[in-house]
C-alpha cells in the first residue's frame, strides 16, 4: 500500500521535478494531485505515463493526504503549509519560511536524518539548493578533520529563480541576436552574458539573504560551530549550480585520505583528474542526482586547509530530489503514518 501525496506548486520549475522524481524513483503512490495557483486550474501535466488536472490550492482539502511537497514560493508556503499540517498532512516545503523555525527539522538526508525523529509541527523544511550540495560535499570532511570555516562563492543558475527567471535568460539571450534591449524583470540586472553578485534582498550587515541562509542553515544542518562567509553570484546557466568552496579544519587534512572519504561518501561523486577538462561542470550534471566534487586540493595558505569545486543539479538535488529522499527517508524510520 502507498500513499497519498499532494504536489503543491506543480506547474513550477521544482514542482514539475518533483512530479518527475516521485514517478522516476518509483515512490509509492496510492493518489497523487497537482496544486497550483487558481490560474492554472484545468491545465494538464504529466506523471510519468499519466496525465493529471491541476487543482486549485485554494479551495483543496489536505484531509486524508498523507504528505504534501510544497514548492509554491514562500508567502504561499507561510499561509497552506500550517493548514495541510494541521489537516494531518505531513508537509515537506522547499521554501525559505519555516527553516529557521526551532520546530521544524531542517533535512538532508544523507547528512542529518535523524532530526526527522524532532518533527513537532508535522512540518520539514528542505533547505536552500546552495546549502544542500555543499553540506553533502562537507559532511564526510567533517567526520574526518572537524569542519570550523567556510568561505564559498556561489555560480547559481537561474532556475533557482523559477521558471520565470529561465524565462528571462532565454528572451535575453534571443532578444540580443535582434537587437531587442534587454527586459529586465526577475532579476536586478541583464543576467544573459552577465554575473550579478546578488541573490535575495540586502541584510544590514550587507551580506544577502541567499548569502545569510547558507551561513545559518549550514550551522542547523551539520554543526552549529561552524562558520560561514558565502558569496552568492547569479550567472547565465540555465540548470545547475557551482561553488567554489575553501574549507578550514580543527585537525590536519590528509589529502589521500579525503580523496578516499570523498570517494565513498552517500550522494556524492569524486571526479577529479587534475588534466584539462577532469573535472565537472553544471551542463555535466543535469538530470543527475549527485553532488559532483571536483579540483580538489590543500590550500596552503591556513593551517588545515582544504579546497574544491562541487556542482549539481539544483532542481534536482537542491530541490525536488532532496524532497523526496526526505518521504522516503520518514518511511525508511517509520515516521509516516498513512491515512487510508
Ligand atoms: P501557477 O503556475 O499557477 O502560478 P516557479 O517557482 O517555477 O515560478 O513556480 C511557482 C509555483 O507555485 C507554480 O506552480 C505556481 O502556480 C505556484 N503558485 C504561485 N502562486 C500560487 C498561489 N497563490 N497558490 C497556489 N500556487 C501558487
Amino acid at each position: 500500500m502507498g500513499y497519498r501525496v499532494a504536489v503543491v506548486g506543480a506547474t513550477g520549475a521544482v514542482g514539475r521535478e518533483i512530479l518527475k522524481t516521485l514517478a522516476e524513483r518509483e515512490f509509492p503512490v496510492d493518489d497523487i494531485v497537482a496544486l497550483a495557483s487558481p490560474r492554472s486550474a484545468g491545465r494538464e501535466i504529466s506523471f510519468g505515463d499519466r496525465t493529471l488536472k491541476v487543482r486549485n490550492l485554494e479551495t483543496f482539502d489536505f484531509k486524508g493526504w498523507d504528505i504534501g511537497l510544497f514548492s509554491p514560493g514562500g508567502e504561499v508556503s507561510a499561509k497552506y503549509a500550517p493548514i495541510a499540517a494541521k489537516a494531518g498532512c505531513v508537509v515537506i516545503d522547499n521554501t525559505s519560511h519555516f527553516r529557521m523555525d526551532p520546530d521544524v527539522p531542517l533535512v538532508v538526508p544523507e547528512v542529518n536524518p535523524d532530526a526527522l525523529k524532532r518533527m513537532k509541527r508535522n512540518i520539514i523544511a528542505n533547505p536552500n539548493c546552495s546549502t544542500i550540495q555543499m553540506v553533502v560535499a562537507l559532511k564526510p570532511l567533517h567526520d574526518l578533520f572537524t569542519l570550523k570555516r567556510v568561505v564559498v562563492s556561489t555560480y547559481q543558475a537561474v532556475s533557482g529563480a523559477g521558471k520565470d527567471g529561465m524565462d528571462e535568460l532565454f528572451s535575453q539571450t534571443r532578444g540580443s541576436f535582434v537587437t531587442d534591449p534587454p527586459k529586465i524583470e526577475q532579476f536586478q540586472k541583464q543576467i544573459a552574458f552577465n554575473c550579478i553578485p546578488q541573490i535575495d534582498r540586502f541584510m544590514d550587515d550587507g551580506a544577502t539573504k541567499e548569502e545569510w541562509k547558507m551561513a545559518v542553515e549550514t550551522r542547523k544542518i551539520l554543526d552549529p560551530d561552524v562558520s560561514v562567509i558565502a558569496t552568492c553570484v547569479r550567472v547565465p546557466v540555465f540548470i545547475g549550480h557551482s561553488e567554489a568552496v575553501v574549507a578550514e579544519f580543527a585537525e590536519p587534512v590528509d589529502l589521500a585520505r579525503a580523496r578516499e572519504v570523498l570517494r565513498e561518501a552517500e550522494g556524492v561523486i569524486l571526479r577529479d583528474e587534475r588534466e584539462d577538462g577532469g573535472y565537472v561542470t553544471p551542463i555535466e550534471c543535469v538530470g543527475e542526482d549527485a553532488t559532483y566534487v571536483s579540483r580538489l586540493r590543500v590550500d596552503p595558505t591556513v593551517p588545515n586547509g582544504l579546497a574544491f569545486w562541487c556542482v549539481s543539479d539544483n532542481l534536482r538535488k537542491g530541490a525536488a530530489l532532496n524532497a523526496v529522499q526526505i518521504a522516503e527517508t520518514m518511511i525508511a524510520l517509520d515516521l509516516l503514518p498513512r491515512h487510508g
